[in-house]
Protein backbone atom coordinates (compact mmCIF):
# COMPACT_ATOMS: atom_id res chain seq x y z
CA UNK A 1 0.00 0.00 0.00
CA UNK A 2 2.75 2.63 1.00
CA UNK A 3 4.46 2.27 -2.38
CA UNK A 4 0.87 2.67 -4.04
CA UNK A 5 0.90 5.84 -2.33
CA UNK A 6 3.99 7.10 -2.83
CA UNK A 7 3.94 6.28 -6.85
CA UNK A 8 0.35 8.13 -6.81
CA UNK A 9 2.43 10.91 -5.43
CA UNK A 10 5.37 11.04 -7.51
CA UNK A 11 3.30 10.39 -10.56
CA UNK A 12 1.61 13.68 -9.29
CA UNK A 13 4.53 15.97 -9.00
CA UNK A 14 5.87 14.90 -12.79
CA UNK A 15 2.29 15.45 -14.44
CA UNK A 16 1.37 17.82 -12.71
CA UNK A 17 -2.15 16.25 -11.66
CA UNK A 18 -4.63 17.19 -8.99
CA UNK A 19 -6.74 14.34 -6.91
CA UNK A 20 -10.44 15.28 -6.16
CA UNK A 21 -12.38 13.08 -3.79
CA UNK A 22 -16.27 12.96 -3.02
CA UNK A 23 -16.78 11.88 0.68
CA UNK A 24 -18.39 8.59 -0.45
CA UNK A 25 -15.13 7.19 -1.84
CA UNK A 26 -13.57 4.64 0.18
CA UNK A 27 -11.33 5.92 3.59
CA UNK A 28 -7.92 5.24 1.87
CA UNK A 29 -8.64 7.39 -1.42
CA UNK A 30 -10.06 10.47 0.75
CA UNK A 31 -6.87 10.06 2.66
CA UNK A 32 -4.48 10.72 -0.82
CA UNK A 33 -6.37 13.22 -2.20
CA UNK A 34 -5.73 16.98 -2.46
CA UNK A 35 -9.34 18.02 -2.36
CA UNK A 36 -11.99 16.21 -0.60
CA UNK A 37 -15.83 17.56 -0.58
CA UNK A 38 -19.29 17.89 -1.57
CA UNK A 39 -20.30 18.46 -5.17
CA UNK A 40 -20.26 22.06 -4.92
CA UNK A 41 -17.17 22.29 -3.32
CA UNK A 42 -14.96 19.65 -5.67
CA UNK A 43 -17.00 21.55 -9.24
CA UNK A 44 -15.59 24.83 -7.50
CA UNK A 45 -12.30 23.41 -7.07
CA UNK A 46 -12.26 21.89 -10.50
CA UNK A 47 -13.22 25.60 -11.85
CA UNK A 48 -9.92 26.88 -9.80
CA UNK A 49 -7.66 24.65 -10.04
CA UNK A 50 -4.09 24.91 -12.30
CA UNK A 51 -3.13 22.15 -12.02
CA UNK A 52 -2.81 20.10 -15.92
CA UNK A 53 -4.29 16.95 -14.98
CA UNK A 54 -7.63 16.17 -13.44
CA UNK A 55 -7.70 12.92 -11.00
CA UNK A 56 -11.71 12.75 -10.48
CA UNK A 57 -12.12 10.22 -7.31
CA UNK A 58 -16.35 9.78 -7.62
CA UNK A 59 -18.52 8.57 -9.99
CA UNK A 60 -19.03 9.67 -13.94
CA UNK A 61 -21.16 12.48 -13.75
CA UNK A 62 -18.46 14.28 -11.35
CA UNK A 63 -15.34 14.22 -13.82
CA UNK A 64 -17.80 15.54 -16.58
CA UNK A 65 -18.57 18.33 -14.40
CA UNK A 66 -14.90 18.45 -13.96
CA UNK A 67 -14.27 18.75 -18.10
CA UNK A 68 -17.02 20.77 -18.91
CA UNK A 69 -15.59 22.98 -16.45
CA UNK A 70 -11.75 22.66 -18.31
CA UNK A 71 -11.92 21.56 -21.63
CA UNK A 72 -8.13 22.07 -21.96
CA UNK A 73 -7.61 20.02 -18.99
CA UNK A 74 -7.11 16.19 -18.83
CA UNK A 75 -9.78 14.74 -16.59
CA UNK A 76 -9.34 10.94 -15.74
CA UNK A 77 -11.45 8.59 -14.09
CA UNK A 78 -9.87 5.78 -11.65
CA UNK A 79 -13.06 3.76 -13.02
CA UNK A 80 -14.65 3.95 -15.86
CA UNK A 81 -17.64 2.00 -15.26
CA UNK A 82 -18.30 4.06 -11.94
CA UNK A 83 -21.87 5.91 -12.44
CA UNK A 84 -24.70 7.45 -10.89
CA UNK A 85 -27.57 5.37 -11.38
CA UNK A 86 -29.88 8.74 -10.73
CA UNK A 87 -27.84 11.14 -13.50
CA UNK A 88 -30.14 9.16 -15.94
CA UNK A 89 -33.28 9.39 -14.42
CA UNK A 90 -34.83 12.19 -16.56
CA UNK A 91 -35.43 12.89 -20.40
CA UNK A 92 -34.61 15.67 -22.72
CA UNK A 93 -37.68 14.84 -23.93
CA UNK A 94 -39.29 15.53 -21.20
CA UNK A 95 -38.09 18.76 -20.47
CA UNK A 96 -38.98 19.69 -23.65
CA UNK A 97 -42.69 18.75 -22.88
CA UNK A 98 -42.59 20.86 -19.91
CA UNK A 99 -41.22 23.95 -21.40
CA UNK A 100 -44.07 23.55 -24.22
CA UNK A 101 -46.35 23.55 -21.15
CA UNK A 102 -45.57 26.28 -18.91
CA UNK A 103 -44.13 29.63 -20.01
CA UNK A 104 -42.23 31.21 -16.87
CA UNK A 105 -40.41 27.80 -15.91
CA UNK A 106 -36.93 27.09 -15.05
CA UNK A 107 -35.42 23.74 -15.39
CA UNK A 108 -33.01 23.43 -12.46
CA UNK A 109 -30.78 20.31 -12.73
CA UNK A 110 -29.06 18.50 -10.11
CA UNK A 111 -25.27 18.34 -10.46
CA UNK A 112 -26.05 14.67 -10.78
CA UNK A 113 -26.89 13.94 -14.36
CA UNK A 114 -25.68 13.50 -17.41
CA UNK A 115 -23.79 15.97 -19.61
CA UNK A 116 -26.95 15.36 -21.83
CA UNK A 117 -29.37 16.76 -19.40
CA UNK A 118 -27.31 19.91 -18.36
CA UNK A 119 -27.70 20.94 -22.24
CA UNK A 120 -31.54 21.51 -21.90
CA UNK A 121 -31.48 22.69 -18.43
CA UNK A 122 -31.26 26.17 -17.55
CA UNK A 123 -28.84 26.33 -14.09
CA UNK A 124 -27.50 23.49 -12.19
CA UNK A 125 -27.63 23.09 -8.59
CA UNK A 126 -26.18 20.90 -5.89
CA UNK A 127 -27.79 19.52 -2.63
CA UNK A 128 -25.71 22.31 -0.75
CA UNK A 129 -27.18 25.18 -2.51
CA UNK A 130 -30.37 24.08 -4.17
CA UNK A 131 -32.82 25.87 -1.53
CA UNK A 132 -30.62 29.36 -2.48
CA UNK A 133 -30.64 28.93 -6.16
CA UNK A 134 -34.30 27.78 -7.14
CA UNK A 135 -35.09 30.83 -4.87
CA UNK A 136 -33.37 33.31 -6.42
CA UNK A 137 -34.75 32.43 -9.98
CA UNK A 138 -37.36 34.65 -11.38
CA UNK A 139 -39.56 32.09 -12.36
CA UNK A 140 -42.54 31.14 -10.89
CA UNK A 141 -41.95 27.47 -12.02
CA UNK A 142 -39.54 25.20 -11.54
CA UNK A 143 -38.91 21.73 -12.83
CA UNK A 144 -36.13 19.99 -10.88
CA UNK A 145 -34.46 16.95 -12.61
CA UNK A 146 -33.76 14.20 -11.80
CA UNK A 147 -34.36 13.52 -8.35
CA UNK A 148 -37.55 13.42 -6.98
CA UNK A 149 -36.77 13.64 -3.04
CA UNK A 150 -34.47 16.72 -3.56
CA UNK A 151 -37.02 18.86 -5.56
CA UNK A 152 -39.71 17.68 -2.80
CA UNK A 153 -37.39 19.13 -0.09
CA UNK A 154 -36.84 22.31 -2.26
CA UNK A 155 -40.36 23.08 -2.72
CA UNK A 156 -41.30 22.81 0.88
CA UNK A 157 -38.64 25.39 1.46
CA UNK A 158 -39.59 27.80 -1.05
CA UNK A 159 -43.09 27.32 -1.07
CA UNK A 160 -43.58 30.68 -2.97
CA UNK A 161 -42.50 28.48 -5.83
CA UNK A 162 -44.21 25.61 -7.81
CA UNK A 163 -41.82 22.94 -8.21
CA UNK A 164 -42.77 20.17 -10.54
CA UNK A 165 -40.86 16.64 -9.48
CA UNK A 166 -39.75 14.30 -11.94
CA UNK A 167 -39.61 10.60 -10.66
CA UNK A 168 -35.91 10.13 -10.13
CA UNK A 169 -34.28 8.94 -6.94
CA UNK A 170 -31.00 7.60 -5.01
CA UNK A 171 -31.29 4.06 -4.60
CA UNK A 172 -28.76 4.34 -1.89
CA UNK A 173 -30.66 7.12 -0.18
CA UNK A 174 -34.01 6.10 -0.61
CA UNK A 175 -33.45 2.36 0.54
CA UNK A 176 -33.50 3.97 4.30
CA UNK A 177 -37.00 3.87 5.91
CA UNK A 178 -38.67 5.73 8.20
CA UNK A 179 -39.25 2.26 10.51
CA UNK A 180 -35.64 2.23 10.92
CA UNK A 181 -34.53 5.53 11.49
CA UNK A 182 -37.25 5.16 14.37
CA UNK A 183 -35.60 1.94 15.50
CA UNK A 184 -32.08 3.66 15.72
CA UNK A 185 -33.40 6.61 17.33
CA UNK A 186 -34.87 4.45 20.23
CA UNK A 187 -31.47 2.66 20.48
CA UNK A 188 -29.65 5.63 20.57
CA UNK A 189 -32.01 8.09 22.59
CA UNK A 190 -29.62 11.10 22.93
CA UNK A 191 -28.19 10.91 19.45
CA UNK A 192 -29.01 13.93 16.39
CA UNK A 193 -30.56 12.78 13.33
CA UNK A 194 -28.81 14.13 9.86
CA UNK A 195 -30.18 13.41 6.62
CA UNK A 196 -29.33 13.98 3.22
CA UNK A 197 -32.23 15.56 0.89
CA UNK A 198 -32.25 12.85 -1.33
CA UNK A 199 -33.61 10.41 1.90
CA UNK A 200 -37.72 10.18 1.37
CA UNK A 201 -39.70 12.89 3.06
CA UNK A 202 -40.86 10.71 5.63
CA UNK A 203 -37.26 10.32 6.70
CA UNK A 204 -36.60 13.99 6.16
CA UNK A 205 -39.07 14.51 8.55
CA UNK A 206 -37.46 12.71 11.53
CA UNK A 207 -33.89 14.68 11.25
CA UNK A 208 -32.56 17.12 13.36
CA UNK A 209 -30.83 18.39 10.31
CA UNK A 210 -30.96 18.32 7.22
CA UNK A 211 -28.30 18.43 4.59
CA UNK A 212 -25.29 17.83 2.35
CA UNK A 213 -22.44 15.82 3.04
CA UNK A 214 -20.38 18.92 3.38
CA UNK A 215 -23.92 20.45 5.59
CA UNK A 216 -23.71 16.91 7.74
CA UNK A 217 -20.15 17.49 8.89
CA UNK A 218 -20.01 20.94 9.53
CA UNK A 219 -23.21 20.75 11.82
CA UNK A 220 -21.44 17.28 13.50
CA UNK A 221 -18.35 19.31 13.82
CA UNK A 222 -19.73 22.82 15.55
CA UNK A 223 -22.70 20.69 17.96
CA UNK A 224 -22.39 20.28 21.41
CA UNK A 225 -23.90 16.87 20.87
CA UNK A 226 -21.73 13.49 21.54
CA UNK A 227 -24.03 10.58 19.28
CA UNK A 228 -24.98 11.65 15.98
CA UNK A 229 -27.15 9.17 13.58
CA UNK A 230 -26.44 9.55 9.91
CA UNK A 231 -28.51 9.36 7.21
CA UNK A 232 -26.51 9.70 3.93
CA UNK A 233 -23.93 7.22 1.89
CA UNK A 234 -21.75 5.56 4.97
CA UNK A 235 -18.63 7.44 3.28
CA UNK A 236 -18.94 10.46 5.19
CA UNK A 237 -17.78 8.44 8.86
CA UNK A 238 -14.24 8.36 7.52
CA UNK A 239 -14.29 12.34 7.84
CA UNK A 240 -16.78 12.40 10.75
CA UNK A 241 -15.29 10.31 12.63
CA UNK A 242 -11.43 11.55 11.62
CA UNK A 243 -12.47 15.02 12.62
CA UNK A 244 -14.77 14.14 16.27
CA UNK A 245 -12.46 11.13 17.78
CA UNK A 246 -14.44 12.18 21.22
CA UNK A 247 -18.02 11.73 19.02
CA UNK A 248 -19.60 8.56 17.98
CA UNK A 249 -21.59 8.13 14.67
CA UNK A 250 -23.44 5.20 13.79
CA UNK A 251 -24.84 4.89 9.96
CA UNK A 252 -28.53 3.99 9.16
CA UNK A 253 -28.23 3.37 5.62
CA UNK A 254 -29.02 -0.44 4.99
CA UNK A 255 -26.90 -0.21 1.67
CA UNK A 256 -23.30 1.86 0.38
CA UNK A 257 -22.64 3.25 -2.82
CA UNK A 258 -20.96 0.50 -4.89
CA UNK A 259 -20.33 2.87 -7.97
CA UNK A 260 -18.47 4.93 -5.07
CA UNK A 261 -16.39 2.36 -3.86
CA UNK A 262 -15.30 1.17 -7.45
CA UNK A 263 -12.48 3.55 -6.79
CA UNK A 264 -9.43 2.07 -5.20
CA UNK A 265 -6.24 3.53 -4.43
CA UNK A 266 -4.62 1.28 -7.52
CA UNK A 267 -7.21 2.49 -9.50
CA UNK A 268 -6.10 6.04 -9.22
CA UNK A 269 -2.53 4.81 -9.06
CA UNK A 270 -3.05 2.90 -12.63
CA UNK A 271 -5.55 5.99 -14.62
CA UNK A 272 -2.60 8.40 -13.61
CA UNK A 273 0.06 6.33 -14.88
CA UNK A 274 -1.29 5.42 -18.21
CA UNK A 275 -3.69 8.17 -18.49
CA UNK A 276 -6.42 5.98 -19.00
CA UNK A 277 -9.95 6.51 -18.62
CA UNK A 278 -9.86 10.22 -19.88
CA UNK A 279 -13.37 12.01 -19.64
CA UNK A 280 -14.60 12.77 -23.18
CA UNK A 281 -17.44 14.85 -24.82
CA UNK A 282 -18.65 16.31 -27.85
CA UNK A 283 -17.86 20.87 -27.90
CA UNK A 284 -21.54 21.28 -28.96
CA UNK A 285 -22.56 19.50 -25.89
CA UNK A 286 -19.85 20.89 -23.21
CA UNK A 287 -20.68 24.66 -24.34
CA UNK A 288 -24.10 23.63 -23.60
CA UNK A 289 -23.55 22.05 -20.47
CA UNK A 290 -21.06 24.42 -19.36
CA UNK A 291 -24.03 27.60 -19.02
CA UNK A 292 -25.65 25.60 -16.86
CA UNK A 293 -22.52 24.85 -14.48
CA UNK A 294 -21.34 28.66 -14.81
CA UNK A 295 -24.72 30.28 -13.26
CA UNK A 296 -24.87 27.71 -10.70
CA UNK A 297 -21.23 29.07 -9.81
CA UNK A 298 -22.09 32.54 -10.21
CA UNK A 299 -25.54 32.53 -8.32
CA UNK A 300 -24.08 30.36 -5.45
CA UNK A 301 -21.19 32.99 -4.50
P1 LIG B 1 -23.37 16.02 -2.10
O1 LIG B 1 -24.02 17.15 -2.85
O2 LIG B 1 -23.63 16.15 -0.63
O3 LIG B 1 -21.95 15.91 -2.45
O4 LIG B 1 -24.09 14.68 -2.52
C1 LIG B 1 -23.76 14.03 -3.69
C2 LIG B 1 -24.38 12.72 -3.83
O5 LIG B 1 -24.12 11.98 -4.72
C3 LIG B 1 -25.38 12.36 -2.85
O6 LIG B 1 -25.81 11.07 -3.08
FE1 LIG C 1 -25.70 8.64 -7.20
FE2 LIG C 1 -26.89 7.88 -4.99
FE3 LIG C 1 -24.41 7.06 -5.47
FE4 LIG C 1 -24.92 9.65 -4.85
S1 LIG C 1 -25.18 7.86 -3.53
S2 LIG C 1 -23.59 8.90 -6.49
S3 LIG C 1 -26.89 9.94 -5.87
S4 LIG C 1 -26.26 6.54 -6.66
Amino acid sequence: MESIREEIQQLKKEKNAVILAHYYVPGEVQEIADYVGDSYYLSKMAKQTDADVIVFAGVAFMGESAKILNPDKMVLLPDEEADCAMAHMASAEKVRQMRSQYEDLAVVCYINSTAELKTVSDVCVTSSNAVEIVNALPNKNIFFIPDGNLAAYVAEQVPQKHVIRNDGYCPVHRAVGAGEVQKAKEAHPEALFLVHPECTKEVLALADFVGSTKGIIRFAEESDAKEFLVGTEEGVLYELRKNNPEKTFYSVMPGCCQDMKRVTLKKVLDCLKEEKHQVEMEEETRILAQKALDRMLELAK
